[in-house]
């Protein structure tokens, strides 16, 4: 009962603690992250702003466009937003992923997979799911333009790709498996500026993401853990 009243009262501070568009992202159930997570890139892209840390901010791995839209909406006012997705069905996770990440693509896989907080349709089960996400962006105040605001459908590794010139300062990776999650390590890396982010989403959730994670990790020193909770907040400190 104690612990209950507890939990009750830490989840009110944490709704507390989060924007007001991040409030109405998660009424709208757009969004699969916590108030916790939520939190947690609020602080980094308020800590750009402080910084005045230059570079695009981005995501990989949209579904309905809720974390997504809380990036594009609280990044620095000279960032653009690009963000990254096949907009269908989750592709499958590969054998370097383990059970429970199988497990859960076999339920996705066979139509029975329950949408957020259980109500509405699973994302990957809409038709146009690309449209839906635009309407989702337009319906909180924010033109996918292709400029300030792009999205990018197709496979990340057929769409990711930076040249010298492109630096970005906050990536939140949001794809649940080994690979992608490896992948977009890989390219985002030689174009983070100095002082950004990545977050990984499903560092705390899908072992294979931390495997992926841990070994970008052992061999680039350069970027340290700020957070662990929740999602995991890295950020870059030096060349
Ligand atoms: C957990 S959902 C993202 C949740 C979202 N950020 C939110 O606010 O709730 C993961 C997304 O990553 C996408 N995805 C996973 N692997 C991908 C890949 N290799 N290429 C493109 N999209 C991918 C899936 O289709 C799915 O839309």
């Amino acid at each position: 009962m104690l612990e209950k009243l507890i939990n009750k009262f830490k989840s009110y501070e944490l709704q507390a603690r989060i924007s007001q568009i991040s409030r109405n992202i998660k009424q709208k159930n757009l969004t699969y992250l916590s108030c916790e997570k939520i939190i947690n890139i609020e602080e980094c892209l308020q800590d750009l702003k402080q910084n005045s840390v230059s570079g695009i901010c981005l995501e990989a791995g949209i579904a309905l466009g809720g974390s997504a839209i809380i990036i594009a909406s609280l990044m620095p006012e000279n960032a653009n937003f690009h963000g990254y997705d096949v907009f269908e069905m989750i592709p499958p996770p590969s054998d370097q992923d383990d059970e429970k990440s199988k497990a859960r693509y076999e339920i996705i896989k066979n139509g029975e997979s329950k949408g957020i907080n259980g109500k509405d349709i699973y994302y990957g089960y809409i038709e146009n799911l690309y449209e839906q996400v635009v309407k989702n962006f337009e319906s909180l105040g924010l033109k996918v333009d292709g400029k300030k605001i792009s999205l990018h459908k197709g496979l990340f590794e057929n769409t990711m790709y930076f040249t010298s010139t492109n630096s970005v300062a906050f990536a939140h990776i949001d794809c649940d498996w080994y690979e992608p999650v490896r992948l977009c390590l890989e390219r985002i890396y030689p174009v983070l500026s100095i002082k950004g982010y990545l977050v990984l989403d499903d560092y705390n959730d899908y072992g294979e993401c931390k495997k992926a994670v841990d070994e970008f990790l052992i061999t680039h020193q350069n970027i340290v853990i700020i957070k662990s909770q929740g999602n995991l907040v890295l950020q870059r400190k030096s060349a």
